[in-house]
């Protein structure tokens, strides 16, 4: 049995035959819904239910049980039991339409021990992004991986921070031997996660490792913006001399407004004087009350997944939460 979608803010419509998603039947009538994994790892496709439910073969993984229950639903995974009126409201900005770019890197460099500083350099003026997106690498055989931009758009050059994964196709056999020089076939701008300037409200941004990447790019946009809201930047990383980033994120005090920094370092040495632990239990005992604040969270899906539950419980709203899982790429490949 067919069912019909509405959407409320285009009012356009369409049927959802058995056995499909609410995603592929929109791309088969030609209805454009932000998307990525398509496989419930990105979270990318989430759409809120005013009216209507649906199912799933299996729960997604980048959906909480909290946001189920909110009324949120991925679209590439969920089954209509009903006819459904959604609102895709929380991704409506427009973002440049992605293109295939011949770049080539004009620098490359280590920052600290596993994690590699890339500059590439595109042609032109450069291509127009907003910041907290991505970019994917094409490799020869035609796989992507995905990459962060690390600064806001300015002229032709763009930062990328790349953690080494051992033995990994990309970061480590390929970046490890190539030089400034060497071209690199990039597909981009892509991706939903963003500022929300409408949103209004004190700023909680979270990252762990390399998730910094898009939040760099995020609060270098905001720097001497006089309707900044009050930010604070939690860094989890393992170790201090994992803090690549430690000196330029201590420069934007003064710069953001009511700006405080808390690195959090899940295997700190003895001489550490900050916080320990993971970011999402840093959070929750600074904040008994997340009622009030819009929070961005980049980085690993596990850290996303648990913190999303977690500070849903401190009274979080889950419609401005906004997350980039760094999800794998293998994973993707073999969703
Ligand atoms: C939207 C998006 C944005 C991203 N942005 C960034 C970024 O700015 N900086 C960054 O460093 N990474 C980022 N990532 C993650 C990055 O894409 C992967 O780490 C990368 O694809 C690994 O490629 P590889 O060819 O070196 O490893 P592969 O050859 O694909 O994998 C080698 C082995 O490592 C495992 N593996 C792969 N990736 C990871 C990982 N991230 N962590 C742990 N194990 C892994 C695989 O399961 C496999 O066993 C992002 C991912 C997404 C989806
Ligand atoms: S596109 Fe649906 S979760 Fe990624």
């Amino acid at each position: 049995m067919a069912y019909r979608v509405h959407i409320l803010e285009t009012e356009e419509a369409f049927d959802v035959e058995e056995g499909e998603s609410v995603l592929e039947a929109a791309e088969r009538s030609e209805v454009k819904l932000p998307h990525e994994c398509t496989f419930g790892g990105c979270g990318t496709c989430r759409i809120k239910l005013a009216s209507g439910t649906v199912r799933y073969e299996e729960f997604p993984m980048a959906l909480t049980p909290e946001e189920a229950e909110e009324g949120y639903a991925l679209a590439c995974q969920a089954r209509p039991t009903a006819d459904l009126c959604i609102s895709v409201a929380s991704s409506r900005q427009t973002f440049p339409e992605p293109a295939r770019i011949p770049a080539t890197i004009h620098r490359i460099e280590p920052y600290g021990d596993d994690v590699i500083h890339l500059t590439l350099a595109l042609p032109g003026q450069g291509m127009d992004y907003v910041p907290g997106q991505y970019m994917n690498v094409v490799l020869p055989d035609g796989e992507t991986r995905s990459f962060s931009m690390a600064s806001p758009p300015a002229g032709n050059l763009v930062d990328f921070h790349v953690r080494r994964i051992p033995g990994g196709r990309y970061t480590d056999q390929w970046l490890g031997q190539a030089r400034a020089g060497a071209d690199v076939e990039i597909e981009a701008p892509l991706g939903v996660f963003s500022y929300h300037e409408e949103d209004w409200r004190p700023l909680i941004m979270m990252a762990t490792g390399t998730g910094i990447a898009p939040i760099k790019a995020i609060l270098e946009s905001l720097l001497d913006n006089e309707d900044c809201p009050p930010v604070t930047l939690y860094w989890g990383m393992r170790t201090e001399a994992d803090l690549y980033l430690r000196d330029v994120i201590e420069s934007w005090v003064g710069r953001l407004y009511e700006f405080n920094f808390v690195p959090v370092l899940s295997r700190a040495g003895e001489g550490w004087q900050g916080r320990r632990g993971h970011v999402q239990q840093a959070v929750l005992e600074d904040h008994e009350d997340l009622s009030e604040h819009a929070i961005y969270l980049c980085g690993a899906p596990e850290m996303i997944r648990q913190a999303k539950s977690l500070l849903a419980g401190r009274g979080a709203s889950l419609d401005h939460m906004y997350a980039d899982s760094f999800t794998f790429q293998h994973e993707l490949a073999s969703a």
